[in-house]
């Protein structure tokens, strides 16, 4: 059997600042073998790794990430003193110890996305087996399959319908990147059926891991590597 995937949602964001280089370290320290990030882009066209399309949440900025340059974006603290890192910063920091999930969450990332990740196959820092990128967007998710054909695709959803089994089919995705509460046996069959692998977000307590394990979902997005990520 494969191994269960455990997933460092946002690093290890139960205890640190999420997206932000700290909350990574700190995951791969956990022993997390796979990081989530969240990629917007910047006014000047950066890859920037933040969850919600505005700073108030996570950073101490106001405002829309899509209106600011780079340089204003660095110039915010994330938590603890922290950045907001680029895409790049933390591919850097996985290269060789950790698979990266990007969710491309921002419009038009699709595309610039693409682009880094063909840049750093050509360069040899990197392998399309050590990325995985995902969106609840289809658009971008589709912009990037088309240029990047290589890459593993994931479908987020907070619940599965018609439209998510066809779409999953027609860009033939690796997995299905699921709300905890809207997986079900049945679910799970269509999706062994179909050879797509269901990982359940967000899982921060021991039972409800245990029963989606026994279920048979192949691995969680979880906020603490810490508690649950070691091997
Ligand atoms: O991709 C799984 C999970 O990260 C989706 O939800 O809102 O935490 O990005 P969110
Ligand atoms: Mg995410």
């Amino acid at each position: 059997m494969q191994d269960f995937i455990c997933i460092a949602h946002r690093g290890a964001s139960g205890h640190w600042p999420e997206n932000t280089l700290l909350a990574f370290q700190k995951a791969l320290a956990a022993g997390a073998r796979w990081l989530e990030l969240d990629v917007h882009l910047s006014a000047d066209g950066e890859l920037v790794v933040i969850h919600d399309a505005a700073l108030e949440r996570t950073t101490d900025g106001d405002g829309l990430v899509a209106l600011q340059t780079y340089e204003q974006l660095r110039s915010l603290d994330a938590g603890r003193g922290e950045k907001i890192p680029l895409l790049a910063d933390v591919l850097n920091l996985a290269a060789g110890r950790a698979i990266v999930n990007v969710e491309l969450k921002g419009v038009g990332t699709g595309e610039p996305v693409a682009e880094l990740l063909r840049r750093r196959f050509v360069a040899g820092l990197l392998k399309p087996a050590a990325v995985l990128a995902s969106s609840l967007n289809e658009d971008e998710l589709r912009k990037l399959a088309g240029l990047l054909p290589q890459v593993p695709l994931a479908l987020v959803a907070k619940t599965a319908n018609r439209h998510l089994w066809q779409l999953a089919n027609e860009l033939d995705v690796w997995s299905l990147h699921l709300k905890k509460g809207s997986i079900n046996q049945d679910l799970l069959a269509e999706a062994r059926a179909g050879k797509r692998k269901v990982l359940a977000y967000t899982v921060n307590d021991r039972p409800q891991l245990q029963r989606l394990r026994d279920w048979g979902v192949d691995g969680i997005f979880t906020d603490y590597p810490e508690h649950f990520c070691h091997a």
